[in-house]
């Protein structure tokens, strides 16, 4: 019998399915059908992708024991990111967003012309590239998309910081030393320099809604953080909203000049900036401890009615403001994040 070259997936609880390649992992197949499914780093890395496996067989590509365990991987549990069909499969969505779950904006790829590399801070890079005439890109204020240099295969994700309307995408990126992307912002990727993207990707992008927006950066974290606030202050929110970057020491912070100008725009701001490993010498009268200890005090008892949190950052950070918004009583379904893997994600190296 002739080898299939493609399988049918059927995902729950959508009643939903579209074919996906013998080579194709079910994520991607999704994107090519229209769907939106939930995902992170598309690398493994993050497990916001993880699904139950209720019917068929899988190979899993490589992916890190924290995203699935090898004793989740016995009891059913996928990453459709890295699972690729081999049979007919059925799925069951463990995170399913029934008013998000299409693809409303296309993946695209292309090429940018960068503009400016600014420093921000010791290790943080503003890069702003412009795109085409033409390319018609577009994104949702959160998301991410793969960069890479032409002339090398590997890639790195990173959150656009700016706003779908502008005519030039920008990034907040974290210099790692030998970083394989981020390496390159330190002199060698200069303005005119071309560079190859494919993208939006992500799931963190505003709901409708009128109650309290949470934002909460930690690090570079702040890059999706930022295109968030830019939406809500461009469209002059009535939304209450409270915004927390939390950085380790004084010498990490930057932006804040331009933060509290665009919360300016909205009806109620407040940003607390927190350093959570300040040095003597910091002379800071800010904030100071982890990004959830200072959300918890902000936010005393609990969290109003109608309230969403948006969060980036490093996954322990996340995870532990996602822990601490459940017990102030936000609804699972209100949390909304992008876990900076180093690999992958908004954050990657
Ligand atoms: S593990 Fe699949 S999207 Fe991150």
């Amino acid at each position: 019998m002739p080898r299939r070259t493609s399988f049918k997936v059927r995902v729950e609880p959508l009643g939903e399915g579209f074919d996906c390649g013998s080579e194709e992992t079910i994520l991607d197949a999704a994107f090519r059908s229209g769907y939106l499914l939930a995902h992170g780093c598309r690398e493994g890395q993050c497990s916001a992708c993880k699904s139950f496996l209720l019917e068929g067989e899988v190979d899993l590509k490589p992916h890190s024991s924290f995203a699935l365990s090898e004793a989740e991987e016995e009891r059913g549990y996928a990453l459709l990111c890295r699972a690729v069909p081999v049979s007919d499969v059925v799925v069951e969505l463990l995170h399913f967003d029934p008013e998000n779950y299409r693809l409303e904006v296309p993946i695209q790829s292309g090429e940018v012309t960068v503009e400016v590399v600014e420093t921000l801070t010791h290790d943080m890079r503003r890069l702003r590239m412009r795109l085409d005439p033409g390319t018609g890109f577009s994104f949702r204020p959160g998301q991410y998309m793969e960069l890479w240099r032409p002339d090398r295969a590997d890639s790195r994700s990173y959150s656009m910081s700016s706003l779908p309307s502008e005519p030039a995408v920008e990034f907040l990126i974290r210099r790692y030393p030998g970083g394989r992307f981020s390496g390159l912002l330190d002199g060698e990727l200069q303005p005119g320099h071309r560079l190859a993207f494919r993208g939006p990707y992500g799931n963190m992008f505003l709901r409708p809604g009128d109650g309290p927006v949470l934002l909460v950066a930690g690090g570079s974290g702040l890059g999706p953080i930022l295109s968030l606030l830019r939406d809500l202050a461009e469209a002059g929110s009535r939304r209450p909203v409270l915004l927390v970057f939390g950085v380790r020491r004084l010498h990490d912070l930057h932006s804040l000049d331009l933060l509290e100008s665009l919360g300016s725009r909205l009806a109620e701001f407040r940003l607390l900036a927190a350093l959570s490993e300040p040095l003597p010498d910091d002379r800071w009268e800010g904030e100071t401890g982890l990004a959830h200890e200072v959300l918890e005090r902000a936010l005393g008892g609990g969290v109003a009615a109608g309230t969403q949190a948006y969060v980036a950052g490093p996954p322990p950070m996340v995870d532990a403001v996602l822990e601490a918004l459940l017990r102030l009583g936000l609804e699972d379904a209100d949390f909304h994040c992008d876990r900076f893997t180093l690999a992958a994600g908004g954050g990657g190296a």
